[in-house]
Parts: C-alpha cells; structure tokens; sequence
C-alpha cells in the first residue's frame, strides 16, 4: 500500500497536502463485475472533477465531468466507461497538462446496462474530460415540480445512484470496485441550494454557485446531489437537518438521538472517518426510506411519526459509514455484505440507544417479513446470500434476504462467539478493509482465519455453507422472540373468537412495532364485517405511521375491503417509498378487479413516482396480469 496525493486536495489547498487514505492496489482476483462494462483492469478512476448546470426547465444536467484515471496498463488504447441515456457531446484526452479531443463511440444500448462509452486513449493518457447532458427521464434523477414538494414552492432535484444509476447522469466506471475522490462545481437557480455527499460548507451563501469536495474516496454509487429551498439545522456537533423550510424543526426533533447513534457506533466498531453526518430530508416520492449517501443520508419524510418509533432506518443508513461505505461490497452479488452487515449494526445500536426490548422487536419483525419473502420468491439462488444477478437489474436484488437472512447469519455467528468477540471482528474488517471493497470468498477466509480456525468445534464450514448458500434457512436458525409479540398474539387471537371492541382487547401502551406485528399476522380471509370492526376501534386507515398504514392497505387490498379504497389510493397517491406501497400494488395485482384498480391508479400516479419505483411497480403489475389478474 501506498500513501498518494489527494488530487482534490490539490485544486484547492496546498499542492503538497497528502491524503490520509491508502488506496490499495486493485485485488490481484478482483471478480467481473457482470453489471459494469468499465475496462477497470487497464484504468481505475481515482478522482472526479463535475462541473454541472442544474436546468429546471428543460430537466436536464449539463457540463462536464474530467476523470483522473491511473493507468494500470501502458498499452491500453481505449477507455470504456458506462453510460445510460446520456447525450454525449465531445471528449478530450490527455494528461495533466494537456487535453486534446479524441474519437469515441456510444455502444447502443442495453435495457439493463446502458451503453457502454468507448474512447480512444493516445499513449500515456490518463485523463479525459467530456462534455455531456442528461436526459429527463434520467433513470437516477427525479426533477419535482413544486406541487411535489412539501412546502410547494420551489422545484426539486435528486439523484439515487445505487444500485446503477449513477450512469445515467455522469459517464463513469460505474463498479463498487471503484473508488474515486471528487469536486463538483454546480450551478442552480440563485434561490435553491444543492448539497451533496461531499462537504457541504454550512454557511454557504445561497447565490446559485456550489462548490463541493469529497476527499475521502467512494464507489459511484455514493455520488449523490440534491437541490431545493433547503434550509439547514444544527441537532449536535458532527449532525444536522436539511430539510424543506416547514419540515426542519420537526425532523430535528424526530432525529435528535443521532449525535448519540453515531458516538455509540464508534465505540463498538470504529471512528466515524466521514467528518460530519448530516440527514436530508427529501419530498415523499423518494422510492427509498434512506439512502446512506457518504456525510449527507437522503430520509424519506414518511419515517418521522412523530415519536421516534421509525428511526431505526437512521440507525441503519448511519451504521453503513462502516459497512458499505467504508468496506463496500465488490460486485452487487455481494450486496448482503452492505445491507445484511448494517443490520446486524443497526439492530446493535437500537439495543444499546433504546434497549434489549426495542431491539428484540424490531429484529422479530425483520425475520418476520424475511419468512413472507421467502415464501414468495420463485428462483433458489435468490433466497439465498450468494444470488447470481448477471443478466438481470441489480434492483432486483433487494429484497428482505440480503438484510434479514445476513443480519440473521451474523446474529448466530455472534450467539456461537459471543458478543465481544465477535464485536471485535467485526471491528477488525472494518480496519483492515477500509476504503476497499470485498468479496463474500474474502469474508469467509476472514472469519475462518480470525474465528472458526481459533474455536474448532463453535461452527463448522459445513454450516456456515449453509447459510450462504441454502435456499433453506439453516435448522439451527436462532430466531427472534420479543415477549411483546405474545401479548398481541393474544389479542389478535381475542379478536378472531369475537371480541371485536377497543375495550375488549388489551392494547394499551402498545409500541407502534406491536401494532404492525398485530395487522402482519392477521389470515387471509377476514371477513368484511372484521375488517370494518378493525378500522372502527384502531382507525388504521387515519394512521399517522406510514408503516402501520402500509401494513393495513396491504390487509385492505388482499380482503377488497372497499370502504378504506379511498384512504388507500390516497397513500399510494402521497407516497413514493416502494417498500410502502408495492406490496399494496402486489395485493392488488394478484386478482383481476383488483389489478383493474392498480392499473387506473398506477396511471394516475405514475407521474409522482421516481423512475426506480415506475419500474418496481410496472413489473408487480406485469407479473400480475401475467398470472392471470389481467
Ligand atoms: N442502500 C439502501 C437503499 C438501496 C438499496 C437503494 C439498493 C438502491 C439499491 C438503504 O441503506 C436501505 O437499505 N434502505 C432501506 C432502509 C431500511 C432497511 C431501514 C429502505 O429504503 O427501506
Ligand atoms: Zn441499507
């Protein structure tokens, strides 16, 4: 490993400021990336200079992007980068003191992929600039009009790169195996601030000028830009609120524990190597709940309730600062190594912030929802951690086994070590792989060298093979139990014998996660007269915890129960985060008056959506009339 210079420490410091990072030499087996075209073994991107102009009117990104590349093989004479809908406009190469133009071709294009960018590389290049512009239907951006903001007055932008999207608005190796440092200059209407997931200088003069540095390297997936009437407030030393100007103080409040994630975080698996971590908070078509870009999280508003019982989806996007963003996985068949790790993380730092209980729960619900998902999925390899996504959208890939299954797999490896020294393995990985990526065969070397080698007879590979690769969960499974979880199983049980009002059922004091639970494990033939019994004593269909009330459309779509309709299309109409309403679509879908009304608000919404959930929802609809709803 070598100590090397910070290219965007150079543009703007000091010429002979040294970076704090090693950048490792690429692994010698470094695998395919099957979801990337970039010829990373003849160049690797080692930093990013933007310079974009942010065009409301005609929804379009323009200027452009230079690439520093360091060239690993002399001989090379093309450089392939990845592109999707991207308008190509000219290209130089060269090196750092001259850039001269250069031929290039745009392969046609792959519904997955994009097209690959294919430019010729005189001897001893390693740099080429190109001058491009987007596309507004960009599959990584979302350009709001103002009616779809909160405060409806300004318009919006921004982007979701991960999984492959950041090539649809920058032309570049678009692999997690790549990380590069960046600097952005970006221009936007003088009354909208942009942020980014770099520094964003905190007293930054609102004139529609911004410039940006990022110098901690990261994999493309991470480069991520947001512009709006933001406002920003301050909750502790190293985090803060962005925020529309009427949703700061409430988000402030909902998230004023993450100064204290973030400190326990650190103590357990490591510093924070970020500098600060703020939240933004976007409008509600965000088709995520959180997006874990590096120093600024992207939140969809529908997590602040009101009463903190959402914000576990802070704690997990914080705890990718470690896994994922510190130690990123390699290919996006590994992706279980980002969301299975942030996880077991997550359910970590809500243990040790809101106690054994809380945690207990919110773990019992993940297994939950990971026993309904495997119950759906057709393909083996997809139930297991090691699914082979070449050939399909790498979105397809998330689903709750990555996260669940992963965080399950490491809870029993922790159960069989013990939590400190397990802890302090984890802790390890981190140290040892920081700033790189890895591969699922590197972590299973790690931990037989590191635990299983050390403890002969805790685990034996034969198991650990099976939680990789069974599509069956392995029969020694610890799964979750919360004594909360009795309780309701109780009253939903009262309920079904009968007893169908508020005082008759015991559910005083229940936590929001309890009453999920009651509605996710409700059968599937409830009568009209029981539904109708429900929304009465609990007003589901009022719910002000978009969770809650996610789970209850689900119940409402599967049993057409048609007085909660109204209130239904009203959720699926206000709301874009998939996890929230494709399961709804996926209810409706599956029969035929159901995929009819599906198909009309689908229609009628479409427009909200991003273009990440237009996709989810067009093929939950397709699947359906597929299957003979349509
Ligand atoms: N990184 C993911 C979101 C993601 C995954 C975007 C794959 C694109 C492709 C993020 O950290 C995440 O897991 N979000 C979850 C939050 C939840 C598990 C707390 C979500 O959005 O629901
Ligand atoms: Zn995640």
């Amino acid at each position: 490993m070598s100590a090397w210079l910070c290219i965007a420490c150079t543009a703007l410091s000091p010429p002979h400021r040294l970076s704090t990072f090693d950048v490792a030499p690429p692994p010698p087996h470094a695998p395919v990336d099957p979801h990337s075209y970039a010829n990373t073994q003849a160049f690797r991107t080692r930093h990013l200079a933007l310079d974009l102009r942010v065009d409301f009117e005609q929804r379009v990104l323009e200027g452009t992007v230079e690439l520093h590349l360091q060239r690993l093989d002399p001989t090379a004479q093309t450089l392939v980068l990845d592109t999707r809908d991207l308008q190509i406009r000219s290209v130089e190469a060269g090196d750092a003191s001259a850039l001269a133009p250069t031929a290039f071709v745009l392969d046609p294009r792959d519904p997955i992929l994009g097209s690959a960018l294919r430019i010729a590389m005189p001897a001893h290049a390693d740099r080429v600039r190109i001058a491009y512009a987007t596309q507004p239907q960009a599959s990584g951006l979302q350009w709001l009009d103002p009616e779809q903001t909160t405060d409806k007055r300004h318009p919006f932008l921004y982007t979701q790169s991960q999984a492959i999207h950041a090539r649809s608005w920058i032309p570049l190796q678009d692999t997690p195996q790549i990380r590069a440092t960046y600097t952005a200059h970006i221009r936007t209407p003088p009354q909208l601030l942009a942020v980014m997931s770099a520094e964003n200088a905190l007293d930054a003069v609102r004139n529609g000028d911004y410039h940006f540095h990022m110098p901690q390297p990261i994999p493309s997936y991470l480069i991520a830009l947001a512009v709006g009437d933001l406002r920003f407030k301050p909750m502790g030393p190293r985090t803060g609120i962005y925020a529309e100007p009427s949703a700061v103080e409430r988000a402030a409040r909902e998230f004023e524990d993450t100064e204290q994630m973030l400190a326990r975080c650190e103590a357990i698996f490591g510093p924070y190597r970020w500098g600060r971590y703020d939240l933004l908070i976007l409008p509600a078509s965000f088709p995520y709940g959180g997006m874990e870009n590096p120093r600024l999280t992207f939140v969809t508003p529908t997590v602040i309730a009101g009463d903190k019982s959402l914000v576990s989806l802070v704690a997990h996007e914080l705890a990718h600062s470690w896994s994922g963003n510190l130690v990123t996985n390699a290919t996006w068949n590994d992706f279980w190594l980002n969301e299975g790790f942030t996880n077991h993380l997550t359910y970590r730092i809500m243990e040790e912030i809101y106690g054994p209980d809380r945690a207990a729960q919110e773990r019992a619900l993940g297994a939950h929802e990971l026993r309904e998902t495997l119950a759906r999925l057709d393909r083996d390899g997809d139930k297991t951690l090691t699914p082979d996504l070449a050939g399909r959208d790498p979105d397809d890939g998330v689903t709750d086994v990555p996260y669940e299954r992963g965080a399950l797999f490491l809870a029993y490896l922790e159960s069989k070590f013990g939590r400190p020294r397990f802890d302090a393995f984890l802790r390890g990985w981190f140290d040892r792989h920081a700033f790189q990526s890895v591969t699922t065969a590197q972590f299973l070397e790690e931990l037989t060298r590191e635990l299983l080698d050390k403890s002969p007879d805790t685990v034996t590979p034969a198991q650990i093979q099976a939680w990789l690769h069974d599509p069956h969960m392995p029969a020694d499974t610890v799964w979750p139990q919360s004594d909360a979880f009795a309780t309701v199983d109780a009253a939903r049980a009262a309920f079904l014998a009968g007893a169908n009002e508020r005082q008759q059922l015991d559910t005083a004091g229940w936590s929001p996660r309890q009453w999920q639970y009651f509605l996710d494990g409700m059968p599937d033939d409830l009568t009209a007269a029981q539904m109708k019994a429900l929304d009465r004593a609990f007003g589901f269909s009022r719910s002000g915890n978009a969770v809650i009330a996610a789970r209850w459309f689900r119940l409402v779509a599967r049993h057409h129960y048609t007085p909660a309709y109204a209130a239904m299309e009203r959720h699926l109409k206000t709301i874009g985060r998939m996890r929230l309403i494709v399961p709804v679509y996926r209810e409706l879908a599956a029969t035929p008056q159901g995929i009819k009304l599906a198909q009309r608000i689908y229609r009628e919404a479409r427009s909200g959506y991003h273009p990440i959930a237009q996709n989810a929802i067009e093929q939950v609809l397709a699947d359906g009339a597929k299957s003979g709803s349509g």
